[in-house]
Order: structure tokens, then sequence, then C-alpha cells
């Protein structure tokens, strides 16, 4: 049974259960869209700006019009927001309804836009932390897009689970990508790293703000290409996101990081993270 929630579908608001989109969408039938996943605290669109940029970023890699403008996206989304809870909004565009299945773009059709929201569910893991497993980062050239085409990012997850692990770590030509669904970061010698933006990784709004909290309370922080050697050698490694925030790694591919336990940069960093998140209210 689907939850009888508001979503937002093509300029209207009506039921989940009767929200529904055509076979011959072409996100249905070739993955063809973007999408976006902000968080809401208490009603407060968490780093909106920011979002919207990483939106606008990704339907330009995608060749997509934006069909809205800042203030619009702002309009849709607020009439879907409980102020008394945390949630995500679920952003997504596809490039359309076509008259028939081809490859090649269509013409002039429009492009569909559906946004639901639904619970920030506290990530059980956090305090306790998780374990990841490293594999071989088997996606594409667009990992900065937030693209919906995410078959191998599902597979690096499931086999992350089948593994007894909450995280994939990706590796490609040695170095750490990105984790199946989140940013990186290791502790290497008393400094914070995560690899630098570029295609091979989704620039995170989370990565970004953890980046510029670091700056500002003095810890110390660089964004450097990080080896596999280096991530199996760092005394802390946390994977980031939106929905997870910041989640710190004690078993990697079976062996404890660091004293196998969250660490201390995770423990002040954290609390950084969440007063921060207090002084946006
Ligand atoms: C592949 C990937 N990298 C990084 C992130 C983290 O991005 P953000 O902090 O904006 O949620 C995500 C989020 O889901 C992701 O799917």
């Amino acid at each position: 049974m689907l939850e009888n929630k508001t979503v937002y579908l093509n300029g209207s608001y009506l039921p989940l259960p009767d929200a529904k989109i055509s076979v011959l969408d072409r996100g249905f039938l070739f993955g063809d869209g973007i999408y976006e996943v902000i968080p809401s605290y208490y009603g407060h669109l968490f780093h909106l700006d920011d979002h919207l940029e990483r939106l606008e970023n990704s339907l330009a890699a995608i060749r997509l019009a934006n069909p809205h403008s800042r203030s619009e996206w702002r309009q849709i989304f607020t009439p879907l927001l409980d102020a008394s809870q945390n949630q995500y909004v679920y952003l997504q565009l596809t490039r359309g309804v076509a008259p028939k299945r081809d490859h090649a773009f269509p013409e002039a059709i429009a492009p569909t836009v559906f946004a639901m929201v639904s619970a920030i569910v506290p990530f059980a893991g956090k305090h306790t932390g998780i374990q990841a497993v490293t594999m071989d980062d088997s996606r594409w050239k667009l990992c900065h897009a937030k693209a919906i085409t995410l078959l191998a990012n599902i597979l690096h997850r499931q086999s992350a689970i089948d593994q007894d692990a909450a995280e994939a770590i990706l590796i490609k030509d040695n170095i750490v990508t990105e984790g199946a669904a989140s940013n990186v970061f290791v502790v290497l010698d008393g400094c914070l790293l995560t690899p630098p933006k570029g295609n091979d990784i989704l620039p995170g709004i989370t990565r970004d703000v953890i980046l510029d909290l670091a700056r500002k309370n003095n810890i110390q922080c660089a964004e450097q290409r990080i080896s596999a050697e280096q991530l199996s050698l760092a005394s802390e490694v946390w994977v980031t996101s939106s929905t997870r925030e910041i989640i710190p790694v004690v078993t990697l591919d079976g062996k404890p990081v660091g004293a196998g336990k969250p660490g201390a940069v995770w423990l002040e960093m954290d609390a950084i993270f969440q007063n921060y998140k207090q002084s946006l209210l």
C-alpha cells in the first residue's frame, strides 16, 4: 500500500497513489533524467541555493533546460514541507514523454517534474559506526551529474550489503573516488582529506559544508587524491550524505579503522555540524 501523502507532479499537487506517468517517459525507458535530494530541517530547506546550483549543473550536463527559476523551485517545494519534522525533498526531472522510443532527443517535449517529501529517519549506525568494503568503481565518466541512471551504484551498494557492510567505497585506478551513495573523508596523519571535485565524484553538498566548517574551526583539511593504500592506513574514515550526514566507518574490508570506533575528529566535526544545522533554524 502506498503512503497517501501529497506529491508534486507536472504542476499539480496530488496524493501519491494518483501520481502516474506514461510508460513512454524517457526516465522509465532510458534513465534519461537527473534528481536532487534536499534536506529540510523543521521546514527550513538546507543550503537550497547550493542544491539548486547542483541541479542546474546536472541539467546542463545532460542538456536539459531548467523549467523553473530558483524562486519557483522554492515555491514548488514549500507546500510539501512539514515544519514539525526533519524531511528531505526528492526532486526528479526527466526529458519527458516522447511519442516513440528513440535514443535521440525528441523535439519540443516538456520535461517530467516530480517532487515528494519523506521523513529523515536518523541513521541507526551513526554513533557506533558502520562497516564498509572497497570495490572497483564500475561507473561512468559523468559521476558529477546527479543522474537517475544509478544501476552501477545500486549494484555496488547491494554488493556491500551482501558482505554485511553498509556502504561500498569505490576505487578507480587505485584512487578513492566516493561511496556508492556518499562522499568519503579520511583522517591521515591528523589531516582531514577528501578527494577533489571532478567527473569521478558527485560534488556533495554535505562534503562542501564539512570542508567549510573544518576551515572555520581550525581543523586541518585538504582536498587531495587518496590512494587505496592511504585509505587502508587512515585513522578515521567517514562517509557523508544529505540524509545520513557524517557516518564513521569503523571496519573497512573486515579490518578495524584506527581504534575500531568513531574517532576524535569525527566526534568534533559531528558536534560542529549539528550546531551549524541548529544555527540555521
Ligand atoms: C554517489 C553520491 N556521492 C555523494 C553523495 C553525497 O551528496 P550530498 O551530500 O549532496 O547528499 C551522494 C548522495 O546521495 C551520492 O549518491
